[in-house]
């Protein structure tokens, strides 16, 4: 395992494999909020500060792609405030880490239906995967407007309109929005939901799980690194 400079023995002490593809299902911001009385957007709020601490916590412990699951396909339903603040922090999260990103030569992919988002946003999340697309330390992925039967759905209608009518998994895989992203080798839920929601429903066949109670906005790094040693223990077999 490559180990960056920067890390001390004893900080990473257990963690001996790490995850190429780590994928994160961020539960729970609603229920933090309402646990301290605030309205559902402020757990929004706290989630994306924690989330911009993981992006960098991953690129540290050498995690070459991190794929979040942000908003499903299945999130527009919510009510209007709620999605309009989401979005709100969506637009500014791009405003302001985009630059930081390029500095930090993340490469950022939008996994999801851009067709949902006005043209405005659509735009800035085209133009930000552009700017960043030769970046090289770290592939961002952002499961945003994503649910994983539209996702194969959509691979479907584009093969077909291609006029295939025979596919190999490859060609399949291609058609995907994770196309050319490895399969994620290890898959975190918070906030004690035992369930995918649609997430990477393809990507995921040989994914390991793990779950804990802890709600998003107070994942830490501490959390992350008990995760982490937890998939150190297990033994993956992939059939053999
Ligand atoms: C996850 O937190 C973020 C999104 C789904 C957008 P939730 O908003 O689902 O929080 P809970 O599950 O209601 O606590
Ligand atoms: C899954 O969480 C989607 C995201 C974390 C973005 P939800 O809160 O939407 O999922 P359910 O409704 O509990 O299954
Ligand atoms: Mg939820």
């Amino acid at each position: 395992m490559i180990f960056s400079k920067k890390r001390t023995k004893t900080e990473d002490n257990g963690l001996n494999v790490i995850p190429n593809h780590l994928a994160i299902i961020m539960d729970g911001n609603g229920r933090w909020a309402t646990k301290r009385h605030l309205p559902r957007t402020a757990g929004h709020k706290a989630g994306s500060e924690n989330f911009v601490k993981t992006v960098d916590e991953c690129a540290r412990l050498g995690i070459k792609y991190l794929t979040v699951y942000a908003f499903s396909t299945e999130n527009w339903n919510r009510n209007q405030t709620e999605v309009d603040g989401i979005m709100e922090i969506m637009r500014s999260y791009i405003v302001k880490y985009v630059p930081i990103l390029d500095k930090k030569n993340i490469r950022l992919r939008i996994l999801g239906d851009l067709n949902y988002f006005d043209e405005e946003s659509r735009n800035a999340l085209i133009a930000s995967v552009k700017k960043l697309e030769n970046n090289t330390a770290f592939t961002l992925c952002i499961a945003l407007s994503y649910g994983g039967r539209h996702e194969i759905l959509q691979a479907v209608n584009r093969l077909l309109a291609e006029g295939k009518n025979e596919v190999t998994e490859k060609e399949f895989e291609e058609a995907l929005y994770t196309a050319g992203i490895p399969d994620p080798d290890f898959i975190i839920r918070t906030s004690g939901e035992e369930r995918i929601s649609n997430f990477l429903l393809w990507q995921s066949a040989y994914a390991e799980y793990y779950f804990t109670k802890v709600l998003w906005p107070d994942f830490d790094e501490s959390e992350l690194r008990k995760a982490l040693v937890e998939f150190g223990k297990r033994k993956r077999r992939f059939g053999k």
